[in-house]
């Protein structure tokens, strides 16, 4: 299953259960990354309590915010077209107000009330528990913006509201921001600082989840593997308050384990992790919890050593080919994932043909492969010429996309013959006799319905597959 993210046909309008008393209508619409997906969770929470129901409906709504996408020129030019929309039902709705939410938001400010006249508010990813007093001034006829960054805000004591939810699989956030500044990325500048939440407060929302009935939770983060929480500890056992910061900090993979422990019926995933800040302990604490799925989404980028140092990518692809031999190592049946860009500034052939050798030398379960896209205010765009011909980018992408999609099917094959557990998580989309869910390593297993039911753990003997779907029958419940 090579999959080919494109942010325009990521779009989702979103409902959640409404409060009678509440009267005016939010339609919300959310691209791009899973993290837009769980802060338009938190943006409906902030509404539910200003007197705002959701709608799914366009035309109905008095309040339309968009949660906007930035990394690629393309996911702005859908939310540009998505803005023209709006402006027809406008037309016949002329008390209807326009929201733009997210990093399209913090990268364009003010700019973007003047280059969208239909837009009324912007707010940046941290400034959504201003969204009350903002609506207050649209109320009035005024314009409103926040685009303050914060060096503190998790978001971390608002209860998300599902929004659009299977009531199977969760979103946590557990970092916001990165400091990672790769050169091409502009998320460093749209969703600022590195932080991360209290390991307190994302237990306690693990717990809500599993007390709801949810059994699959994602942690999310631009850079999973960089979270670190100081705090906790009593001041008078320590000398110095480095020396408490460091005895009570926590890290990636204490986190991991103790959201494993709290919830040993609950499959734990999480997203994304930088090779570099990737540490062994991590993998050596997947292995240890069988409820830690066994998939790593592990971007490369490049397989060219000379590409990844202009990227700022701070490893070796030797030092990433080695991390990949640990994980094999160390969880033989791991699934492993890639993000790949294709035609960065200067790449050559040369280059190109590295990141093939990569890709073989991985054969990655899945893949999200992209075009190089010029952001403006990146490094890349100050000080490289976006010198790679259109044609050529696209040529190497057609390449790396034809290579995963032979490496997807043959990592698919892998399962036939094996029973494996599956969470169900609804109707498979051709057949409504089969259950569709996923193995630990996230791919697709679909099987005759029988009475299982969604949210049920089950044991799939895998039987057949396409490039990308396992096909099978269940053999009963999975006692894990
Ligand atoms: N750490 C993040 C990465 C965010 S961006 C995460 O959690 O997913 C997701 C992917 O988009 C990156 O891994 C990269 O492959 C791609 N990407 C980022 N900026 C890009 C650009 N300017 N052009 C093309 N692809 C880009
Ligand atoms: Fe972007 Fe690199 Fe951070 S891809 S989100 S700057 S790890």
């Amino acid at each position: 299953m090579d999959k080919v993210i494109d942010e325009s046909i990521q779009g989702n309008s979103l409902e959640l259960q409404n409060k009678k008393e509440n009267k005016r209508k939010l339609y919300i619409e959310s691209y791009g990354c899973a993290m837009n997906f769980s802060d338009s969770e938190i943006v409906a929470s902030i509404l539910t309590k200003e007197g705002f129901n959701t709608t799914q409906n366009l035309e109905e709504a008095d309040l339309v915010l968009v949660n906007t996408c930035s990394i690629r020129e393309k996911a702005e030019l859908t939310v540009r077209k998505r803005l023209e929309k709006f402006n027809s039902v406008k037309k016949h709705r002329p008390h209807m107000k326009v929201g733009v939410l997210g990093c399209m938001a913090e990268r364009l400010k003010s700019q973007l009330l003047e280059e969208e006249k239909i837009v009324d508010m912007v707010v940046g990813p941290d400034a959504y528990k201003d969204l009350p007093n903002l609506i207050k001034e649209v109320d009035a006829g005024r314009d409103a913006v926040n685009v303050v960054l914060s060096k503190e805000e998790t978001y971390g004591d608002i209860a998300p509201i599902r929004l659009q939810t299977n009531g199977v699989s969760a979103l946590v956030s557990i970092t916001r921001g990165c400091d990672n500044m790769c050169t091409f990325c502009v998320v460093p500048f749209t969703r600022g600082r590195e932080r991360s939440r209290d390991p307190q407060s994302i237990l306690e929302e693990v717990n809500d989840l599993a007390q709801k009935g949810y059994k699959e939770i994602t942690l999310l983060g631009q850079n999973v593997d960089s979270y670190l929480w100081y705090g906790g500890g009593l001041k008078k056992d320590f000398e110095k308050a480095s020396d408490m910061q460091k005895a009570t900090a926590v890290d990636f993979s204490q986190l991991l384990a103790s959201v494993a422990e709290s919830q040993p019926k609950m499959r734990i995933r999480f997203s994304t992790s930088n090779p570099q800040d990737m540490t062994l302990d991590v993998i050596h604490t997947m292995a240890k919890y069988d409820n830690i799925c066994n998939h790593i989404h592990l971007p490369v980028q490049s397989g060219s050593d000379r590409i990844l140092k202009k990227m700022n990518r701070l490893h070796t692809i030797a030092e990433y080919h080695t991390l990949i031999d640990s994980i094999r190592k160390i969880i033989p049946n791991c699934a492993i994932s890639q993000d790949i860009i294709s035609g960065f500034p200067t790449e050559t052939e040369e280059d190109h043909q590295d990141t093939l050798t990569t890709l073989k030398y991985v054969k990655y379960n899945f893949g999200y492969m992209y075009l190089y896209s010029e952001r403006p205010g990146t490094m890349a765009e100050r000080k490289l010429e976006d010198d790679v011909p259109h044609e050529i980018k696209q040529k190497r992408l057609a390449e790396i996309i034809a290579l995963q999609r032979t490496h997807c099917a043959l990592r698919t094959k892998e399962h036939v013959g094996h029973t494996e557990e599956v969470l169900i998580e609804g109707s498979s989309k051709k057949s409504d006799a089969h259950w569709m869910g996923r193995n630990q390593q996230n791919t697709v297993v679909v099987f005759p319905k029988e009475n299982y039911k969604i949210g049920e753990f089950v044991n799939v003997k895998i039987e057949d597959c396409t490039s990308a779907t396992l096909l099978g029958n269940a053999t009963g419940y999975s006692t894990n």
